[in-house]
């Protein structure tokens, strides 16, 4: 049996999971005979790649960072420690407790290329550290937003998605930009599991995309960003649910129309594609009212579009009959 020390601020994995998930699991272990499912389920969600022993890697852009930090995106709360948001993660990938932050450094993240493709003028794979060389790189401090209800506060550093995109030269007919994360479930043990539909993937519109605030991070706190984090790249929007926020990207991809997500997938009724942030508008088993901020024994107001309308309310005029916020 795992017998787990709880800090204040971490739930239980059964409030923790999008509940949807926890339930279709525990039926789908069931179904397959899997006799305790719950007890069935924690083994396999932590079958490990992780080495105690694993060499610390040196990451080739720590050289990078820190950046310089661009100013214009305030927070009104105080940044949440290190040791929080690295060590409290949504990582599917690598299982679905909190605690995979372990599991991840099994991932090898050199060398990574990147495609560009779709439809785009020139189609592109490029490796990382080609692409950081030609970004430019800064320091955003971000409000993160998990449906789940808890909230982060941290620096980000790296690219705006904009800069991405001009890079790509997509074509006129490309409307919605769809990012894809790694697949390599020999390192990654929740890739094993069958009833996820691998690889994860979000999109945004082109419009979304090149909004000013949607960001590649590939930095946190001032170096690179670790792989429980989504190393190498991962996307940063932060008016939106965290589940957008995909991790390992490995392509990016300009499409006419987009592949439904990884957790519209799962759970059509509960993950949509606009997902933007709305107190108001509750999730379909829970309020989206308030927030319980890590690191802070706190609980606050969530707000409209995560307190970024300023700058990004203009996008959805006219959609006003979407379901923008779920
Ligand atoms: N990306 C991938 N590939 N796999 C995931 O499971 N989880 C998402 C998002 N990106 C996820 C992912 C969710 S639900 C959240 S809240 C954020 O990552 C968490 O990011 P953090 O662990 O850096 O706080």
């Amino acid at each position: 049996m795992l017998i787990k020390r709880r800090r204040g601020w971490e739930l239980p994995e059964s409030a923790a999971t999008p509940e949807a998930v926890f339930w279709n699991r525990r039926a789908v272990l069931k179904a397959a005979g899997f006799g305790v499912a719950l007890a069935g389920a924690s083994a396999l969600g932590s079958i490990g790649a992780h080495s105690e022993d694993a060499k610390e890697e040196v990451d080739p852009s720590a050289s990078l960072y820190p950046v310089k930090r661009n100013e214009r995106y305030a927070l009104d709360r105080p940044i949440t420690p290190e040791e929080v948001a690295t060590r409290y993660n949504n990582y599917y990938e690598f299982g679905s407790t909190k605690g995979v932050w372990k599991d991840a450094q099994a991932l090898p993240i050199r060398p990574w290329t990147v495609e560009i493709a779709g439809l785009v003028e020139k189609p592109l794979t490029i490796a990382i550290d080609d692409l950081l060389r030609q970004m430019p790189l800064e320091e955003r401090l971000y409000r993160h937003r998990c449906v789940e209800a808890w909230s982060i506060a941290v620096p980000y550093s790296g690219f705006p998605l904009k800069a991405l995109v001009e890079l790509a030269k997509p074509l006129g007919s490309a409307k919605y930009l769809v990012m894809t994360t790694f697949q390599n479930p020999d390192v990654a043990s929740g890739q094993r599991q069958f009833w996820y539909p691998w690889p994860y993937t979000d999109s945004l519109t082109i419009a979304e995309a090149t909004n000013e605030l949607a960001f590649i991070a590939t930095g946190y706190y001032g170096k690179p960003i670790p792989k429980q984090n989504g190393a190498p790249l991962r996307l940063a929007v932060p008016w939106k649910y965290g589940f957008k926020h995909v991790k390992g990207i490995v392509r990016f991809s300009f499409e006419e129309s987009y592949p439904v997500s990884f957790w519209t997938k799962l759970v059509e009724s509960e993950y949509g594609f606009w997902a933007n942030v709305n107190p108001e508008v509750p999730h379909p088993r829970w309020s989206q009212a308030t927030e319980r901020v890590l690191g802070l024994d706190e609980t606050r107001p969530t707000l409209l579009y995560n307190g970024y309308g300023e700058f990004v309310a203009g996008l959805y005029a006219g959609l006003e009959n979407e379901r923008l916020f779920v």
